[in-house]
């Protein structure tokens, strides 16, 4: 048998109602702030997330799904949307349109990592990008607008980490003083730490290994060595937020996981997952653009991984989308009596409810069987007797009760026994 790829997933029904009915959630809060969808190539020169992510993060080094195509042009799998976005808006002269410029996006995204719960080779992320506006509410709007799409979700429980990781500039002289304090150390810190000491010293202070957290425990946080401008950006960014009753943690020691970023610097943790799993991460990456040969724009954005998101999902959003009601329509002969059931599916269909039509010539036994196992609430049977009379016969299979409902009333009937769109679905 074949089998899908190791870190890949089938993501069947009624799982993937999920999935629609968050990504539809997310449109429709995002396109609200101005965020309309951006849809980007799935694979992209290799250079851009080289140059874009930066040569030393994990992602290039050991990440990238990069092959080679007929002609032997390096191209790879996008393992994230930034680079992607920045490309793009280059390409595209997005610098002609009003800045700042708004982008959504959503899609897989492809990175071989080791497996773990959460952590996949494929994963979808949902993000925001603003391109064009340096200012503290630029990062104020993002994580608003996230903030309105993780409540209407129905999360109460996740936690935003804030932190300044400065401008690049203030980056040598907090180099310095890390290899400083761990250079007595060196010879502890793990493999990829060792590596990371020459490649990406930043990312030493976000090592998992115990050890290796042990000994950054004695680095001072990164936003202490950081420029007064930007504490004075990422303060604003705070005191707005507290303004707009969002709460954020102060996480001095979050570091992220690609080159781009300067100043604010957020993730997402939900209880749920654990405290080291991220549902989301962001931004501000004022050099991108620049350092991929486009003007000077400054951008700061985010993204959600969907798989996590899903995994915690609020019970009551997973009700309301799963629990729509299910009806089965059963034709008891051939020809009229298929037609019938079928016109009234459509129109029970169009008012929120699912139906299932029995369509492989079940007796009437199995068919009532095959509803109960699809959980269908009602059933609605049509023979030769029922076209004769002009009604249906609509079974409720919670109680068993049956009634003779004539065609043009059954939508009606049935949507008013079962509770419709309305208050189902919003
Ligand atoms: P990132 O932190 O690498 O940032 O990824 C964002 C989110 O994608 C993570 O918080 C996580 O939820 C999800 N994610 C990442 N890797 C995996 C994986 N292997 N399996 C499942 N989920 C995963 C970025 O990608 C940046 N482009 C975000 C950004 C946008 N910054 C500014 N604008």
């Amino acid at each position: 048998m074949i089998q899908r790829p190791r870190g890949t997933r089938d993501i069947l029904p009624p799982e993937s109602r999920l999935w629609a009915a968050v990504e539809a959630e997310a449109h429709r809060v995002f396109s609200g702030f101005g965020y309309d969808e951006i849809r980007l190539p799935v694979f992209e020169p290799t250079e851009l997330f080289v140059r874009g992510v930066g040569e030393g993060t994990d992602i290039v080094r050991k990440e990238m799904y990069t092959f080679a195509d007929r002609k032997g042009r390096s191209l790879t799998l996008r393992p994230e949307g930034t680079a992607g976005v920045a490309r793009a808006y280059i390409e595209n002269g997005l610098g002609q349109w009003p800045a700042p410029v708004r982008l959504a996006y959503m899609g897989p995204m492809f990175r071989y990592e080791r497996m773990q719960r959460g952590r996949y080779r494929q994963f979808a992320q949902i993000g925001l990008e603003i391109l064009g506006a340096d200012t503290p509410a630029a990062d104020v709007e993002i994580l608003l607008a996230l903030h309105t799409f993780l409540a209407a979700l129905g999360f109460d429980d996740l936690v935003i980490l804030l932190n300044n990781l400065g401008d690049p500039e203030d980056r040598p002289r907090f180099i310095a003083r890390l290899k400083e304090i761990l250079e007595p150390h060196r010879a502890e810190l793990c493999g990829d730490c060792r590596q990371r000491w020459t490649t990406n010293p930043l990312r030493i202070l976000d090592c998992k290994v115990e050890r290796c957290r042990e000994l950054v425990a004695e680095v001072p946080p990164v936003s202490e060595l950081a420029s007064d401008a930007t504490r004075t950006h990422v303060d604003a960014v705070e005191a707005a937020l507290a303004e707009l009753a969002i709460p954020v943690r102060r996480a001095p020691r979050l570091v992220r996981g690609l080159d781009y970023y300067l100043r604010t610097v957020f993730e997402v943790v939900s209880p749920g997952l654990g405290g080291d799993t991220a549902i989301c991460g962001g931004g501000r990456y004022d050099r991108l653009i620049a350092d991929l040969g486009g003007p000077q724009v400054p951008g700061t954005g985010f993204a959600i991984g969907e798989d996590r998101l899903i995994e915690v999902l609020p019970s009551a959003f997973r009700e309301r989308v799963l629990g729509r009601p299910v009806v089965a329509l059963l034709p008891l002969d051939e020809g009229a009596a298929v037609a019938r059931c079928f016109a009234l599916a459509r129109e029970l269909a169009a008012r929120g409810l699912v139906t299932h039509t029995e369509v492989t010539r079940r007796s009437l036994k199995a068919a009532l069987k095959w509803a109960v196992k699809l959980d269908a609430r009602a059933a609605v049977l049509v023979g030769a007797n029922e076209l004769e009379a002009g009604a249906a016969q609509v079974r409720d299979l919670t109680e068993g009760s049956q009634e003779a409902v004539a065609f043009v009333d059954v939508a009606d009937v049935v949507a008013g026994r079962l509770p419709g769109p309305e208050t189902v679905l919003r």
